[in-house]
């Protein structure tokens, strides 16, 4: 197996990149969700030759069969989900595709569940499109986070609610539901006639001995879902806007076309090409980066533990670690993090102002660096 080098420090501010600009130069940010590794030779390489073909015009994603082709694989290999081709339809992004599903499929009035905590642009899609939210309670259980089901069953039962917004592995708990969990998901949308769709971009980011079940797999719920996934978060891809969403049901699948063809929603010609690669080509490097990350978790576990005010369970999934700083002896835990140097992202940003949420897909070095300026 080839090896790569996940300590290499390379500099990003200098490229405009959104998470070494956000915050003072002063400040080691390891907040928004990309990481700071170079992306596989494979993924590089597939640019360039793109690039040297000359001509980057407006593509028509589905005419790209090899990209569509990868994903099908993928999600066969990894996810033991047998998908048809025509399943699979290209979106810049995963935001864009769940404001788009709310767009397609409720109506002003209507009522959008969605989890919290959550990522923040989630959390805003169903008032950006004239819905009523309704968050859905995420509680701790045996060191786990979960759904507090009953509030989701009381909630799915109002005549209003049209939709749950999933997110799944979460943001920013990690957790990776179940197949009990994801059953009493179905049942009570089933029930209640809820629409269900599931933001996955993280599901291949599992550190864990756990499966991913996509929603869109599951059996009786699973041919009315929307399932968004995409390559971004796991190969460091994300500012190529390139997404996908399954959808199984023509149907449905027609509806939410006719609405994202009205948004003009141009899928990246670089991004479809290094989804493919990422797919197909990039085996050696994601395996590794998977121990890469597990060891950066562990790391953070061991010093969490013994620095007070900090309670860290790590998850089975995502490069996020969620941050319980409740007993901190601080007044405002954002606050007092940048004023250590340390720049995560503020739980409040997810409905949770006592958390933290640090990004651990970066060399160790630099973790080692925030925790030094923690202790
Ligand atoms: C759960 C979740 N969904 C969506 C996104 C953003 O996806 P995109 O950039 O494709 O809109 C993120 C980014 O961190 C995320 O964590």
């Amino acid at each position: 197996m080839t090896t790569f080098n996940f300590d290499e420090i390379i500099e990003r501010r200098s490229t405009g990149s959104l998470k070494w600009n956000y915050y003072d130069e002063d400040i080691l940010p390891l907040w928004v969700a990309d990481s700071d590794f170079k992306c596989a030779p494979a993924i590089l390489s597939g640019i360039s030759e793109r690039v040297e073909h000359g001509i980057l015009g407006y593509q028509i994603p589905s005419m790209n069969n090899s990209a569509t082709a990868a994903v099908v694989s993928w999600l066969w290999r990894r996810h033991s989900w047998q998908i048809k081709a025509e399943w699979v339809v290209w979106v810049p992004g995963v935001v864009t595709a769940v404001n788009g599903t709310c767009r397609a499929f409720c109506k002003p009035g209507d009522k959008v569940l969605i989890q919290e905590p959550n990522y923040g642009p989630l959390l805003d899609a169903p008032e950006l499109n004239n819905l009523i939210k309704e968050t859905v309670n995420t509680c701790m259980k045996d060191g786990r986070w979960t759904f507090d089901f009953d509030d989701l069953e009381r909630k799915a039962s109002d005549p209003k609610a049209r939709m749950f917004i999933l997110c799944n592995p979460m943001n920013p708990c990690g957790s990776v539901l179940t197949a009990d969990e994801l059953a009493r998901i179905e049942a009570i949308c089933l029930q209640h006639d809820v629409m269900l769709c599931s933001d996955e971009i993280h599901c291949d980011l599992i550190l864990d001995d756990v499966s991913h079940i996509p929603a869109g797999s599951l059996s009786e719920i699973g041919s009315q879902c929307i399932t968004i996934m995409a390559a971004s978060k796991t190969f460091n891809i994300a500012g190529l806007a390139s997404s996908y969403v399954i959808i199984p049901d023509e149907k449905i699948r027609q509806q939410f076309i006719q609405t994202t063809i009205s948004m003009q929603l141009w899928v990246n010609v670089l991004g479809m090409i290094a989804t493919e690669k990422a797919l197909t080509e990039c085996d050696d490097w994601y395996e590794s980066q998977l121990d890469y990350l597990r060891g950066n978790r562990q790391y953070l576990k061991q010093a969490f533990k013994s620095i007070d005010g900090f309670d860290y369970k790590p998850a089975a999934a995502t490069f996020l670690a969620w941050i319980d700083a409740s007993t901190l002896d601080a007044k405002d835990v954002h606050q007092y993090m940048l004023s250590k140097g340390v720049g995560p992202t503020a739980g409040e940003d997810f409905g949770r102002p006592n958390f933290t949420r640090i990004n651990f897909a970066c060399p160790r070095s630099y973790l080692e660096q925030a925790i030094e300026r923690l202790t």
